[in-house]
C-alpha cells in the first residue's frame, strides 16, 4: 500500500510516497481504507523534527487524521463499506494515518457527517477534537463569557461554534482584519486583532490557541486553557483561583460521534482551503508552510 513516510527530518522534499506493508487489524481495531486527510500543525512540526523527546523513531508514517471506508470493522459494530472518521494520536503510537490503510482502536473511530463529502470529514477529528475537549475542560456554560483567542485557526473557528451550540456569549481575538468577518459569522460578539480591546477580569474561560496568554481577560476564579505546547505552560494564576491547564488532544470516538452530531445538525461547518493529491504531499506541506491560510488543507488519496 502507498504511505507517506519520512525517513530523516526536513522540509517538505522528506516526505516520500513508499509502499509500505498493509497494517493486520488486531483485537478491538477497525481496518480503515483513507480517502482523505489533512494537514495539522503538528504533521509540520514531526516532519521538521521539532517535537523532540516523544518523537516515535524513524522511518515514520505521519498523520492523524483520517477519512475513509471500513474494510474490516472486527467487533467494533462498524459494517465493512461505512463511511467513518477518526484521530490516531500518531506521536503516541506511531500510528500514522497518510496510508492508503490504517488500523485503529474501535474507540477512536466514530461515523463520518452525512452530511459534508469525505474530503470535508478529514478536517474535522484532529481540530474538533482539541476543541470539543477543551471546552470540556472549560466546563463552559450556557450564558458564560467565553475568550477565543485565535478564533479564526482550524481549532478556535471550531471552538467558537461548538461554544455558541452549548449557549456561551463567546469574543473573539485574531491576527488579521480578514479574519473579522469570519468570526462574526460564526457568532462571536466582540471580534478584535487587538488585545488592548479586550475587557479585563470579563471572562468566565479564556480558550488559547496560540499561546497569547491574555490572563488579564479572565475573572478570578475563572479558568483558562491553551493548546499551544510549544509556548510553555500558562502562567500560575493561582493567587487569583484560576484554574490552568496546557490540554493535550486525545483519541475519542465518543467525541467524534458528538461533532458528527452537531455537524448533520447544521451547528458546525468546517472549512477546507485547499485540497491537494497524495502525489503532491510536498507541494500540500509547502503550502501550509506559507500561512495566511483560511482553513484546513487537505489531501485526497
Ligand atoms: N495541545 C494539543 O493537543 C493541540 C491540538 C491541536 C493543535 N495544537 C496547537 O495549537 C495551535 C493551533 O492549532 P490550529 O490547528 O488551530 O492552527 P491554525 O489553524 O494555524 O490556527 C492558529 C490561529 O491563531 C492565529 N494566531 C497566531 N498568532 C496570533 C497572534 N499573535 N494574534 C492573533 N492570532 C494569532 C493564527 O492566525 P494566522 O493565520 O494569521 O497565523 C490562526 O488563525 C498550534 O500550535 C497547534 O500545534 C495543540
Amino acid at each position: 500500500m502507498r504511505a507517506i513516510q519520512i525517513d530523516r527530518f526536513g522540509t517538505p522534499d522528506v516526505l516520500g510516497i513508499v509502499d509500505a506493508p498493509e497494517p493486520e487489524p488486531g483485537a478491538g481495531e477497525v481496518l480503515i481504507r483513507t480517502v482523505a486527510t489533512s494537514i495539522n500543525p503538528v504533521d509540520d512540526k514531526t516532519r521538521e523534527g521539532a517535537i523532540g523527546e516523544g518523537t516515535p523513531p524513524l522511518p515514520m508514517i505521519l498523520g492523524w487524521d483520517l477519512a475513509g471506508i471500513v474494510v474490516d470493522g472486527g467487533d467494533s459494530g462498524l459494517r465493512a463499506g461505512e463511511r467513518v472518521i477518526a484521530m490516531s494520536h500518531q506521536l503516541g503510537s506511531g500510528r500514522g494515518t497518510w496510508a492508503d490503510l490504517v488500523a485503529l482502536p474501535a474507540r477512536a473511530v466514530a461515523a463520518a457527517p452525512r452530511s459534508m463529502s469525505l474530503v470535508e470529514a478529514a478536517a474535522l477529528p484532529l481540530p474538533g477534537l482539541t476543541a470539543w475537549q477543551t471546552l470540556d475542560w472549560l466546563a463552559v456554560k450556557a450564558g458564560e463569557r467565553l475568550l477565543i483567542a485565535g478564533a479564526a485557526g482550524a481549532v478556535g473557528g471550531l471552538a467558537l461554534q461548538i461554544a455558541r451550540a452549548r449557549g456561551a456569549k463567546v469574543d473573539a481575538l485574531v491576527s488579521r482584519d480578514a479574519q473579522v468577518a469570519f468570526a462574526r459569522d460564526r457568532g462571536a460578539d466582540l471580534v478584535t486583532t487587538d488585545r488592548r480591546a479586550l475587557e479585563g477580569h470579563a471572562y468566565d474561560a479564556v480558550f488559547d490557541t496560540f499561546g497569547a496568554f491574555v490572563t488579564e481577560a479572565v475573572v478570578d476564579g475563572g479558568r483558562y486553557a491553551s493548546i499551544a505546547t510549544q509556548a510553555g505552560p500558562v502562567p500560575d494564576l493561582a493567587s487569583r483561583g484560576v484554574r490552568t491547564t496546557v490540554n493535550q488532544v486525545r483519541e475519542d470516538g465518543a467525541g467524534l460521534h458528538e461533532l458528527t452530531k452537531l455537524v448533520d445538525s447544521g451547528s458546525l461547518q468546517v472549512r477546507v482551503h485547499s485540497t491537494f493529491s497524495l502525489q503532491e504531499i510536498q507541494a500540500a506541506h509547502a503550502r501550509f508552510l506559507q500561512g495566511g491560510l483560511a482553513g484546513k488543507i487537505t489531501v485526497v488519496f
